[in-house]
């Protein structure tokens, strides 16, 4: 599928089944999550453009490559989106953060907006959406629209944990959005829960529940 990658790195893989474990506590959790961000954003921005530009060594002058253009919007969903952030801004300290909040709501699953806020203006900016899991898909494309209708254009959406149903429903609404996918798992229970999945990714995170 054009637009989509999967992830296949072996630290990523052992991670990823380290935060399955349901003996896994928020602590360790978290440290997992931000370390998968970190490698996943390794991977997912090995695209970023680059411009020369004039450096002095202690010798003599070059031309050398740094990132072009404007700086990087990472934005998450909330709330687990959060807990990826500061792997890539370990990446890219001075990345623009901006904050989409959606929650599922529990019976129909669909999703509901409580916060938009990005960084102004977005359209020249690489977009780097994240979120642990992509379900349904409904936070996801809800996401890409809201940062679609503030302008935004070059969007790269990074999800730990994918079930088929969501990256399809994602993919077709969305064809131009670079997706990065830490793992595809098999389906959804009937919760609309991944399954083997990890559980609630943001109660995980932040030791709710
Ligand atoms: C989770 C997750 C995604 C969403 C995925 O958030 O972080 O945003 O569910 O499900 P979907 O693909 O079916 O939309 P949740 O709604 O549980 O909110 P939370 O992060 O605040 O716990
Ligand atoms: N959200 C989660 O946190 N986990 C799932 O399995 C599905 C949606």
């Amino acid at each position: 599928m054009e637009n989509v990658f999967i992830m296949d790195h072996p630290l990523i893989q052992h991670k990823i089944s380290m935060i399955r474990k349901k003996e896994t506590g928020t602590n360790e959790f978290r440290k997992l999550i931000e370390e998968i961000a970190v490698l996943m954003g390794y991977e997912a921005l090995r695209d970023l453009p680059l411009e020369d530009v004039e450096v002095e060594t202690p010798l003599e002058t070059c031309m050398t490559p740094m990132i072009a253009g404007k700086k990087l919007a990472v934005v998450p969903v909330l709330r687990a989106g959060l807990g990826m952030v500061n792997g890539i801004t370990t990446l890219v300290p001075s990345a623009k953060i901006g904050h989409i909040g959606l929650y599922r709501d529990p019976e129909t699953h669909e999703p509901h907006e409580y916060y938009c806020k990005l960084p102004d203006p977005i359209d020249q900016r690489q977009i780097v959406m994240v979120d642990p899991m992509l379900a349904t898909g409904g936070s996801a494309v809800a996401a890409v629209n809201f940062i679609k209708q503030h302008g935004g254009k070059k969007i790269k959406c990074m999800f730990i944990i994918a079930a088929p149903e969501g990256l399809k429903r994602l993919h077709e609404a969305h064809p131009d959005v670079q997706i990065y996918i830490g793992h595809m798992d098999r389906e959804l229970n009937e919760h609309a829960y991944i399954c083997p999945g990890l559980g609630d990714a943001g109660d995980r995170i932040f030791g709710t529940k």
